[in-house]
């Protein structure tokens, strides 16, 4: 067993801090305050290869193993949740479904445009009545020979407005259940396609996050995802993966979360001392870091049986409903570390509080994972 980082690991992790310092953290208060989404540093951070981190170099991506897309991602998460949330549904739901799943002609047209980070993907599964219980679809796809006709609404989707790309789960025959589900690659732009307004959230506000209405969305025959009624198992196989991208935002908030807090208990100075110096705040301290550090074990094992092609569907789910609960723990508790401060916008930690939420809501709520969870113990 070896709890080392290679050079190369230990490379990329600077090269994310470097630039979530240098890059993130300056605006990152407006624009989580105006709604702002990160244009700029979406392009910077496609220009470094952070949209396409574990895609093979022969489509355009960095060719990465999964532990370093996490330590990337959480060095992007302590500093801007709203651009880290950009990252994963790009890296771990469109270019991960893609290239697995896809064929050469929808890798070389799709694929390889959102792995250089020319554009950005959505993935699109929720609906209004469809959140935890996926297989509920009621978007349909009837096939119509030659191509599907789309109509339905997709309900808080990331990357709603900004992407170029969106993967998007339709039923083609009810009867089948699950099995009549399809995944289509809808373009921006199709005819039928419209973007709703965005949503006005509590956290990640400058990430983008859409209703989509397809209206007869004529989408070509070409354009689906493996063998017909494919799409539930495509959706379920792609947020495996995408579930240790967030617990790696949760734990990025988290982490980010304490720095502040370990920081400002050093700076803060109460009853005449720092307030370091008080039993109180060191046991928070401890048990903030203990907690991240667990989280941090559970989330490397889930990368390391992925990247080793060992099953790791119950070992993400308990990455995701650890760390993200984690952030919600610690982000709280770092709010009181810094008191009255804390609940003011210049100390960044009210804001990862606010962030920390969305990742046990997201690619699965914390029950989801409790679900996928206790059906592999009791198995
Ligand atoms: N890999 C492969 N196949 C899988 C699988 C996996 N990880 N998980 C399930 N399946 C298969 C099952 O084997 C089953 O197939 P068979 O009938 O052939 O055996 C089929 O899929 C149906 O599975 P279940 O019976 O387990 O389905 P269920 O209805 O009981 O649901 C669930 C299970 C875990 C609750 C699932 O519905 C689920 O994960 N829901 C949450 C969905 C989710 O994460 N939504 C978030 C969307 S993304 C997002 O947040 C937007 C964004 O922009 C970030």
């Amino acid at each position: 067993m070896q709890f080392d980082l290679s050079e190369e690991h230990l490379m990329i992790q600077k090269a994310a801090r470097e630039f979530a310092q240098n890059e993130l953290k300056q605006g990152v208060i407006e624009r989580d305050e105006h709604q702002k989404f990160p244009t700029e540093q979406v392009k910077k951070m496609g220009e470094l290869g952070f949209l396409g981190m574990m895609v093979d170099p022969k489509y355009g991506g960095g060719g990465m193993d999964t532990i370093s897309y996490v330590l990337a991602m959480e060095e992007l998460s302590k500093v801007d949740a709203s651009c880290s949330v950009i990252v994963s549904v790009n890296n771990s739901l469109v270019c991960w479904g893609l290239e697995h799943f896809g064929n050469e002609e929808q890798k070389q047209k799709y694929l390889v445009p959102l792995a250089k980070g020319e554009q950005i993907g959505a993935f699109c599964l929720s609906e209004p009545e469809a959140g935890s219980d996926a297989t509920s679809q009621k978007t349909t796809a009837i096939d119509m020979g030659d191509h599907y006709l789309l109509n339905g609404t997709k309900n808080w989707i990331t990357n709603g407005n900004s992407a170029s790309t969106y993967l998007v789960m339709a039923q083609t025959n009810a009867e089948a259940g699950h099995k009549g589900i399809n995944c289509l690659i809808v373009e921006k732009g199709m005819s039928g396609f419209t973007v709703g307004p965005k949503e006005n959230k509590m956290g990640i506000r400058a990430s983008d996050t859409h209703s989509l209405m397809f209206d007869n969305v004529k989408v070509p025959k070409a354009n689906r995802i493996g063998e017909d009624g494919f799409g539930f198992k495509f959706a379920m196989k792609t947020l495996s993966g995408g579930r240790i991208g967030i617990a790696s935002q949760a734990l990025g908030i988290a982490s980010g979360a304490y720095e502040l807090a370990l920081q400002y208990s050093k700076e803060r100075k109460a009853f005449g001392k720092e307030i370091s110096k008080h039993q109180a705040i060191q046991f928070k301290l401890a048990d903030m870091a203990t907690r991240i550090e667990a989280a941090r074990l559970l989330i490397m094992q889930a990368a390391w049986l992925k990247d080793n092609g060992l099953p790791y569907d119950k070992e993400s789910a308990m990455a995701k409903v650890f760390a993200s609960e984690t952030a919600m723990w610690v982000t709280t508790e770092a709010v009181q570390v810094h008191g009255g401060y804390g609940y003011v916008k210049e100390y960044h930690v009210e804001r990862l509080m606010r962030d920390a939420k969305i990742t046990q809501i997201y690619e699965g709520t914390s029950e989801v994972q409790r679900i996928v969870i206790s059906r592999q113990v009791l198995a």
